[in-house]
């Protein structure tokens, strides 16, 4: 697939303006959106996505479909996946907390958000990511959840182009992978970097419900299954795990 480009120096949220301009994009092509600052960046369950000038990676990806399939959920994990073997690659040992979220050292260091838009008789998948690449330890103490960036875990900055191109190449190959054969080439990646809690308990909200347990197994589809008080297994497909 070929990439159209775009990048700017401050915009509220590389997903927003892809939401907007999607119906400009080529049908055929990768389109990739970045910027060096979000004024309003958005994170999953509406909540904010600190983006401070020229520290981290805030990157959208757009691709587009004929038709829904029943796996595009699992998009966000292809993202993770990528993501994660992008932080490899620097020497990095991350972890990915379900359904898609990026730690290192047990700490967020990177978050996706997934949108869908139809444009005409097409369907425009919005893949944005979040990476922490610089931001200083004052910065991350105002962020609501433990989390971390590259230069506090290791003590050395990185270029934000460096992890974003290498990002870039890695989704690409992935992206096309999950196109042709769907998501069960990549469960054994996801099962092997997937993050539990010493005491493998499990919480998982969806918006509206939280269901505790312990944790089960990650199934083939990318869903999670935990064991409820009353022995049942329950299988979640979307969600927050806690
Ligand atoms: C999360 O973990 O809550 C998801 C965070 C997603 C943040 C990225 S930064 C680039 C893109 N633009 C946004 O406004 N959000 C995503």
């Amino acid at each position: 697939m070929d990439l159209n480009r775009y990048h700017f120096t401050s915009i509220d949220s590389t997903n927003s303006w892809a939401k907007h301009h999607a119906h400009e994009f080529p049908l055929n092509e990768l389109t990739l959106i970045t910027t060096d600052e979000q004024t309003a960046g958005r994170g999953r369950f509406n909540r904010q996505w600190l983006s401070p000038p020229k520290q981290n990676l805030y990157a959208t990806f757009c691709f587009f479909l004929d038709k829904i399939r029943p796996d595009i959920h699992n998009i966000s994990q292809v993202m993770a996946i990528a993501a994660s073997k992008t932080l490899e690659s620097f020497g990095f040992q991350p972890m990915i907390k379900w359904p898609n979220d990026i730690l290192i050292t047990n700490k967020k260091i990177g978050g996706i958000l997934t949108e869908i838009t139809s444009v005409a008789s097409h369907l425009c998948i919005i893949v944005g990511i979040g990476i922490n690449v610089n931001m200083p330890i004052e910065t991350l103490r105002l962020i609501n959840q433990p989390a971390t960036s590259l230069i506090v875990t290791s003590g050395i900055p990185f270029e934000i182009g460096d992890i974003l191109s290498k990002l870039q190449s890695q989704f690409m190959h992935d992206l096309e992978l999950f196109l042709n054969e769907g998501f069960f080439p990549f469960i054994p990646y996801y099962r092997q970097h997937f993050f539990i809690n010493s005491g493998a308990s499990a919480k998982i909200h969806d918006g509206n419900a939280t269901l505790e347990g312990v944790f089960h197994m990650i199934n083939n589809d990318g869903s999670l299954s935990i064991q409820l008080a009353d022995g049942s297994i329950k299988k979640c497909l979307a969600g927050e795990l806690n």
